[in-house]
């Protein structure tokens, strides 16, 4: 582990520095040495370092000046300044322009390892924040979002406007639309891509606490107000708020809300001490937010407030196109998470999932796909792999029995009839065709025989 750590020592006098070379390397980090100011930038140019440890006082440079190069070539290397007897004070200047700490001369190893650890560790947690912030906007990329539909084609040309500017947005949609990937997916391409991104729940948090969650408490504010307490909407100053339900905000906060907004300005509760505010303002609501405006449910002015540019999302069922792309994404997704070769849908299962009404949305497609990846021995998926209420939904609506003056294809109806009780009996079979048969009540040579006259996968 600790030969991962890769230290410089910048030392002119060289018992220390051989000295101090020893007992890092017996420490087990791989270490380098160099006498001078000019090496030791030499040596940083060329490799990456995690830890750089300067003597302050160098014959041809001095500390400050190193550490001003390694952070600006290399924010990443932490900088450990050592200093002679009664420097300090230049040191601690040191420390303001972003060295990670000092020592003082003569060195007490102890002491030393404790901060290379420590400034170790922190490095580790910058480069793992990074790292992190970089998976979230890769994750929030407008190419993972999915949709081939004219409608979604348009949302994304709208977000591609929206993300250029700072304007409050509502995204409406059902549930599992994807409201809260489209809130992301603003911010994350946005200019405030690096600033926080705050997600509140308006419907999850118990209405007492959701004043406080939002907008902060003051110390003794209330009974239970031991400490003083940073809002939401301070904790994303800069950043975006991600207001999620707020058809369901309590009156008396919508009232709140529409002042905060309006005088971009927080007030903590039981305080009376305006925090200015620069916060970029997106909810999302499923339920229709005009209706609650007449029916004196919603202040009809924050509904304007928040209703600058609205973003609408529709249902699933209305964007039949989407659902092979969307099918095709999540099957990769979760075949790639579980090891195995990517699914594909037969052309019955296709147009079954085209033609279920997906009340849940995306939301409802992403889980029914993953239970599929784990759940399916094949790598085809047939109707009888779908859940049975998605298979019965196809086969009932595709398939008409009654007889009308236009006729009807009688033997066609019979096999459709018949394929449908097949697929009936295996699904609830789990597949095992000697139970489907007996189901059936034929036996199993015969159940074998109708599913090959019919083109049913065996
Ligand atoms: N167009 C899309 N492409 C890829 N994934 C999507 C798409 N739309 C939604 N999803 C996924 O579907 C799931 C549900 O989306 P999300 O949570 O954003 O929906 P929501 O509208 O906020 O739902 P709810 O109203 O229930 O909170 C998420 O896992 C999301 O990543
Ligand atoms: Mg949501």
């Amino acid at each position: 582990m600790k030969q991962n750590i890769k230290i410089l020592i910048i030392e002119d006098d060289d018992g220390s520095r051989e000295a101090l070379l020893i007992l890092l390397k017996a420490s087990g980090f791989t270490v380098k040495g160099c006498s001078s100011g000019k090496d030791g930038l030499d040596f940083l140019a060329g490799e990456p370092f995690d830890i750089v440890i300067s003597d302050l006082f160098l014959p041809d440079m001095n500390g400050i000046d190193i550490l001003s190069r390694v952070k600006q070539d290399s924010p990443r290397t932490e900088v450990i300044l050592v200093t002679g007897h009664g420097s300090a004070e230049t040191a601690v200047q040191a420390m303001k322009k972003g060295a990670y700490d000092y020592i003082t001369k003569p060195l007490n190893i102890d002491e030393l390892r404790i901060i290379i650890d420590k400034a170790v560790e922190k490095g580790q947690l910058v480069s793992e924040n990074v790292y992190l912030k970089k998976q979230l906007r890769e994750k929030y990329e407008f190419a993972n979002i999915i949709g081939n539909s004219q409608a979604m084609q348009q949302l994304f040309s709208r977000m591609q406007r929206i993300i250029k500017t700072d304007s409050t947005v509502l995204i409406l949609g059902e549930s599992g639309t994807g409201k809260e990937l489209v809130a992301k997916a603003i911010h994350f391409n946005g200019n405030r891509k690096d600033k926080p991104f705050i997600a509140v729940n308006c419907s999850a948090i118990p209405e007492n606490l959701l004043e406080s969650e939002l907008f902060g408490h003051a110390k003794g504010a209330f009974t239970g107000a031991v400490k003083e307490k940073v809002g939401k909407f301070e904790a994303a100053n800069y950043g975006t708020i991600f207001l999620d339900e707020i058809g369901t905000l309590p009156m008396h906060l919508q009232t709140k809300l529409l002042r905060v907004l309006q005088e971009q300005e927080v007030e903590r509760v039981g305080s009376n001490k305006q925090i200015k505010l620069d916060v970029r303002v997106v909810s999302a609501t499923n339920v229709n937010l005009e209706e609650e405006v007449a029916r004196g449910n919603f202040r009809e002015d924050l509904f304007y407030r928040l209703n600058v540019i609205p973003v609408q999302i529709p249902p699933l069922r209305e964007r039949v196109e989407d659902i092979l792309p969307l099918t095709k994404h999540f099957l990769e997704k979760n075949c790639r998470a579980m090891q195995r070769p990517i699914m594909h849908l037969d052309k019955e299962a296709l147009e079954a999932l085209e033609a279920y009404p997906w009340n849940g949305n995306v939301r409802e497609l992403e889980n029914i796909m993953e239970r599929i990846v784990a759940l399916t021995e094949s790598d085809v998926i047939t109707l009888r792999d779908l859940p049975a209420n998605i298979a019965k939904n196809y086969i009932e609506g595709s398939h008409s029995t009654s007889v009308t003056p236009a006729g009807i294809d009688m033997v066609q109806a019979i096999n459709e009839i018949e394929k449908r009780m097949i697929t009936e009996a295996l699904q609830l079979s789990g597949g095992v065709k000697a139970r489907a048969a007996v189901m059936l009540s034929i036996n199993r040579t015969t159940l074998v025989e109708k599913m090959r006259r019919l083109g049913m996968q065996l």
